[in-house]
């Protein structure tokens, strides 16, 4: 082929990503990969004991180690204001004080750091550090701890629960599913730098530079400008980023501790004990309806997992509250302490495990009743408003999902009666579920420059840690300037930039779009002032009528007008033109209510043998508003669907309930969804813009891709097989 035919080629596949070259690449730094003048490496030493005191701590043999620096532990460290106290380390709200207690919460809790001038140096010496522990009784086994702690109202009850205790219609069951881990591909690690006294710059991996920054800045005592954290390009998140784990602290303070810049980067399994996962779970649904499938009451009860030091709810009840017009309903939870580090918010947080037990007892109420689950749902879901707040929906489009994914896996095929679709060994079936997440937005700034080339440079501190946020924020400024997206450069993931909300809960686009729509016609308004100088056509020019291309500001009434941006800014004397914006959330929270939501169906192969689960084909319709970016978006749905998969046939952080022990903390050990689990996933959306979310009009997807998966998959294996799976994971050995 010819180098033309292939710039032909090229030039006509679809606009990438503005990270993309360098993420294939490896061009494009994660935070382990910067280099530091003289820079030491941190390794972590962690209990060996899950509860627990330290009686003492063996240095020596580590000491002697040659290159070893320092070894931090909580008897020998820098001082942390902010943790000086047990009073300050309870207001810092920051999880397990590091290095400030003696005490042991969980198997794999960092006890000490070695510093050394290597990481083979600190690796090895790590390894003789030996600490003596006062062992405690513990608890890791989540099925028999949950029978301990008592169930509590959680938000408000609807109705009257004695209502509808005894309608023929009732489906009453439970709900487990094991706990699953984040560990995106990048390791969780961060390079700390005191450039002066009090003077910081990180380069961490995070979803919030700016939430790293206020924290330290409030940690010891210094003013937030004082630090500056990278996290220009990050490799994965889904959760993980969105807390600052202690391993972070440890880094700042080993290298106020040395007077040298530290790297510190967690090993896989230390990844697996110490930076969150989604908790196991427990969840109990009663739910009833009259003959004609209209619900009428619900009891959803749920339990998680959390450590001993911290109290995480993950809110799986909630998702109960939002799509159903249960007229009856009551919602109960509870957390039970176990000797494991915290959990923390993974993808679809909350709503994705309770939406399993909720669209699972949705399913199996269809089948008691005779009548089409998709039937089922368009009756029942709440497409005016919101049920708890009465507000209404901005827009919501759920049952229009729920009419194209139908189409697109051919719903048509599915039989009513399980077990009826039979190829050899394999059992077929089909299943659907539906999913939604408040759809949320928080103030952001975005900054627009432009220079005298026509080129445009778009910054915000916000991460962009996958999901795309720094491409949309190109196809904005290009789809309101008219200027090239070559010409359109995206700086992001640096807190000196201008400050954004971490990137989380499907609010980042949503959040940063709208400073980018805001300041990219206001430098229209302004390139128009700024040309009125060099002719008066464009004095008081209306935003409509700029036109701006690449080279010059024009406008559209009147072709003949045209001032090149050279002109313009040597007229005015002008280096750049340079606007920062911010947007933010209004009156319109109070008119309305905003959700983004997405129908998931499934077409699954169940091999009655082996207990083999294939699942076909996934076909997955969103509303997330407008669609910024086509490509992101879609990728967006489909890597949901893939976590979706293995959470629903594989994933289990296992642990040994005698030893408190993780045992399967890496990426061999802990079984996920690979490239030959991932089934056809075909990604459609509604397209529809939400006039009142913000300027852009999109809403956020990353959550909903995934909050649904796991009851399409599973009401399909039931249509499949005729047996009802309330489990997760769905291992082989349930099936058969
Ligand atoms: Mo996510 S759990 O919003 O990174």
């Amino acid at each position: 082929m010819g180098l033309l035919e292939l710039l032909n080629i090229r030039s006509k596949r679809p606009e990438g990503r503005v990270e993309g070259v360098e993420k294939v690449t490896g061009s494009g730094k994660y935070a382990a990969e910067y280099e530091v003048k003289n820079m030491c490496y941190a390794v972590l030493v962690n209990s060996t004991v899950p509860s627990g005191k330290i009686q003492s701590i063996l240095v020596d043999k580590a000491k002697e180690v040659e290159g070893v620096i320092d070894i931090i532990t909580h008897l020998h460290k820098p001082s942390v204001p902010g943790m000086d106290t047990e009073e300050k380390i309870k207001q810092s709200r920051f999880g397990l004080p590091i290095f400030h207690t003696d005490k042991i919460f969980f198997k794999g809790q960092p006890v000490a750091m070695v510093i050394a001038e290597t990481l083979e140096d600190a690796t090895f010496a790590a390894s003789l550090v030996e600490a003596e522990y006062q062992k405690d009784s513990f608890d890791v086994d989540f099925n028999s701890a949950k029978e301990t702690v008592a169930l509590k109202a959680e938000g408000k009850e609807r109705g009257n629960f004695d209502s509808w205790q005894n309608l023929p219609f009732t489906v009453d069951q439970q709900y487990n599913i094991k706990a699953d881990v984040h560990n995106p591909m990048e390791m969780h690690a961060t390079i700390a730098h005191w450039t002066g006294n009090d003077t910081l710059k990180l380069y961490d991996k995070n979803q919030g530079v700016n939430n790293v920054q206020r924290t330290f800045a409030r940690l010891f005592s210094i003013p937030e400008k004082n630090i500056q954290v990278f996290s220009e390009f990050v490799g994965g998140g889904f959760g993980s980023g969105l807390r600052i784990w202690p391993h972070v602290l440890a880094s700042v303070m080993g290298a106020k501790q040395v007077g040298h810049p530290v790297k510190l980067m967690l090993t896989r399994p230390q990844m697996f004990a110490a930076t969150g996962y989604r908790p196991a779970s427990w969840q109990r649904i009663k739910l009833a309806s009259d003959p004609s499938g209209n619900l009428s009451g619900i009891l959803h009860q749920a339990k998680n997992e959390t450590s001993v030091y911290e109290n995480f709810n993950d809110g799986i009840t909630r998702v109960t509250r939002l799509i159903y017009k249960f007229p009856n309903l009551k919602t109960e939870a509870a957390n039970v302490p176990l000797n494991l580090s915290t959990p923390t918010w993974m993808r679809g947080p909350g709503d994705c495990t309770g939406v399993f037990a909720l669209e699972s007892a949705i399913d199996e109420l269809s089948y008691q009743l005779k009548m089409d689950p998709v039937t089922l749902r368009l009756k029942n879901i709440s497409l005016e408003k919101h049920p708890d707040s009465n507000l209404p929906w901005s827009t919501h489009f759920l049952d229009e999902c729920i009419d194209k994914g139908a189409k697109m896996i051919g719903w048509n095929a599915r039989k009513a009666t399980p077990s009826t679709v039979i190829e050899g060994d394999w059992y077929i079936g089909y299943g659907m579920a539906v999913g939604m997440w408040n759809a949320g937005r928080a103030e952001a700034k975005a900054a627009i420059i432009m220079s005298k080339d026509g080129s445009l440079v778009v910054q915000t501190a916000m991460t962009d840690i996958g999901t795309g946020t720094g491409t949309g924020m190109q196809n904005i400024a290009h789809e309101i300037t008219g200027i090239s997206k070559n010409k359109i450069n995206i700086e992001l993931g640096n807190s000196a930039l201008p400050p954004a909300p971490s990137q989380g809960g499907s609010t980042g686009l949503s959040s940063v779009s709208g400073a980018v729509y805001d300041a990219s016609n206001q430098l229209k308004q302004k390139l128009a002032e700024y040309a009125s100088s060099v002719n008066g056509s464009f004095k008081g020019a209306v935003l409509e009528n700029i036109l701006l291309s690449d080279k010059s500001i024009s406008l559209k009434n009147n072709s003949t007008v045209s001032v090149s941006y050279e002109e313009l800014f040597e007229k005015n004397n002008l280096a750049e033109i340079r606007l920062e914006v911010a947007s933010k959330p209004g009156s319109e929270r109070e008119k309305f209510a905003f959700c983004s939501s997405a129908a998931h169906f499934c077409k699954v192969r169940v091999n009655k043998r082996t207990g083999k689960v294939k699942i076909e084909k996934l076909a997955v319709v969103a509303d997330g508003g407008k669609i910024i970016n086509s490509q992101a978006a879609a990728n967006q749905m489909s890597g949901a669907a893939v976590g979706g998969i293995g959470m629903t046939l594989m994933e289990e952080n296992q642990i040994d309930a005698k030893l408190g022990t993780l045992i399967g903390n890496d990426l061999a050990g802990y079984h996920f969804a690979v490239n030959a689990d991932a089934p056809i996933i075909e990604v459609d959306f509604i397209h529809k813009p939400d006039p009142n979310i913000n300027p852009s009009g999109a809403k956020g997807l990353g959550e909903v891709g995934i909050i649904g998966t796991a009851p399409a998959i599973a009401n399909a294996i039931y249509n499949a097989i005729g047996i009802r799976m309330r489990d997760l994971p769905i291992t082989p050995d349930k099936i058969l």
